[in-house]
């Protein structure tokens, strides 16, 4: 009988790029130190069990039945990866799933495309399937858009899968290609900041930016038909059409031409060191992301404009698909403890709610791990190791 495998399957923090992955435009995420961890142990028949150990929930299924959505949203990812496998006959046999995440969820953090992109790794090294990275990274995401209906982009499950420690990765969701990007902030430190708005709704506005989008392209190639992407389209090029397109649609891919820059000038700003210049470009997405694309919420917006006052950070901006996450904070490292503070206080006396903090640290993409690499000991990591 084979041995169990461990697997660390990270979250995702993106620095700039948002919603420019599904637009075929540029993302600068990485990986952070926040993961799930699964146990996969192989086991005889075709019987199936995945447990979540976070939610104290469990369920089962017959490799051979058919697989369906279903209505815990925690089976569908898990689902919805071996439906792909299942359709790409990859060979596979019964095991227990147990899994646990030190990523909150519904933090805009990526816990989903890190469940998906663990659980793809550790059938992949089991079943010894020999998938690509891409191969598990399109896996992923499929499961999503055909289990969970949210049709997302790549950055999530990219980053997890190929994340560097230290480096960011500045992706084309386009042409694949990436490059690695060292994070060096000198004085300064990345913090998210947690609105508590949980973003269950993200899915279907979600899915409408999506089709706004297509929509939007649809109308400006009406004049443009060599355009294949709205990230092919120049600004210049835009503007002309501001008399030929629908109002909404124009700002939606004006917000998208834009960010595509910001992506291209913060990747710039990084390799120099310019942080200033890196925390403008954040505040300017923010703006974009929040009156052009439309998809942040009063308590993100909040915690942003409350760091105007703070000369010591650099930048911010909300973070992921939006409608409620978090905030990337760039902060003076000296200044950390009164942020935190003055942040907690404000946000306290206008919401009644506590917000949370989260120090960023650059981690590493999926791994399989050995049980000795598991983190300190937890009482869910140790009904993780068990063997029942
Ligand atoms: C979510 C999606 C990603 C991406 C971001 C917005 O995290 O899963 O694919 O579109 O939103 O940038």
């Amino acid at each position: 009988m084979k041995q169990a495998i461990y697997v660390s399957a990270p979250g995702r923090i993106n620095i700039i790029g948002e919603h420019t992955d599904y637009n075929g435009g540029l993302v600068f995420p990485a990986a952070i130190q926040q993961s799930v961890l699964c146990k996969l142990t192989p086991k005889d028949g075709l019987g199936l069990t995945f447990k979540a150990l976070d939610l104290d929930d469990q369920f089962t299924i017959d490799l051979n039945d058919d697989f369906k959505p279903n209505a815990k949203s925690w089976v569908n990812y898990l689902l919805g990866v071996l439906h792909q496998l299942k359709k790409q006959n990859c060979q596979l046999g019964g095991f227990e799933l147990k899994f646990h995440s030190s990523i909150p969820m519904g933090a805009g953090l990526s816990s989903s495309a890190a469940l998906c992109c663990g659980f793809v790794a550790a059938i992949n090294q089991c079943f010894d399937l020999r998938l690509s990275h891409w191969e598990m990274v399109k896996i992923a995401q499929k499961s999503e858009h055909e289990f969970a209906g949210v049709q997302c982009g790549i950055m999530d499950q990219f980053a997890s899968i190929f994340g560097q420690k230290d480096q960011a990765l500045l992706l084309n969701c386009l042409t694949e290609e990436y490059s690695s990007h060292k994070i060096d902030l000198e004085k300064y430190q990345l913090v998210l900041c947690d609105s508590m708005v949980k973003h269950e709704l993200a899915s279907t506005e979600y899915n409408t930016r999506r089709e706004e989008c297509i929509a939007g392209l649809a109308a400006f190639k009406e004049r443009n038909p060599s355009i294949e992407t709205i990230s092919d389209i120049d600004w210049d090029d835009l503007i002309m059409e501001v008399a030929f397109m629908d109002d909404l649609h124009f700002r939606r891919l004006s917000f998208v031409v834009q960010e595509n820059e910001r992506v291209r000038a913060s990747a710039k700003a990084l390799a120099t060191n310019n942080i200033q210049q890196l925390g403008k470009l954040m505040y300017q997405s923010h703006e974009g992301l929040e009156q052009l694309y439309q998809v942040s919420c009063e308590e993100l917006d909040f915690l942003v404009d409350q760091t105007y006052q703070m000369p010591q950070v650099a930048g911010a901006r909300m973070m992921g698909g939006g409608f409620g996450g978090c905030t990337i904070n760039l902060v003076k490292r000296s200044f950390l403890p009164e942020f935190r503070d003055r942040i907690q206080y404000a946000f306290h006396q206008r919401f009644s709610l506590d917000t949370r903090f989260i120090e960023v640290e650059i981690g590493q993409g999926v791994s399989i791990i050995s049980e000795d690499q598991l983190p300190d000991d937890s009482p869910l990591l140790s009904q993780l190791r068990q063997d029942i």
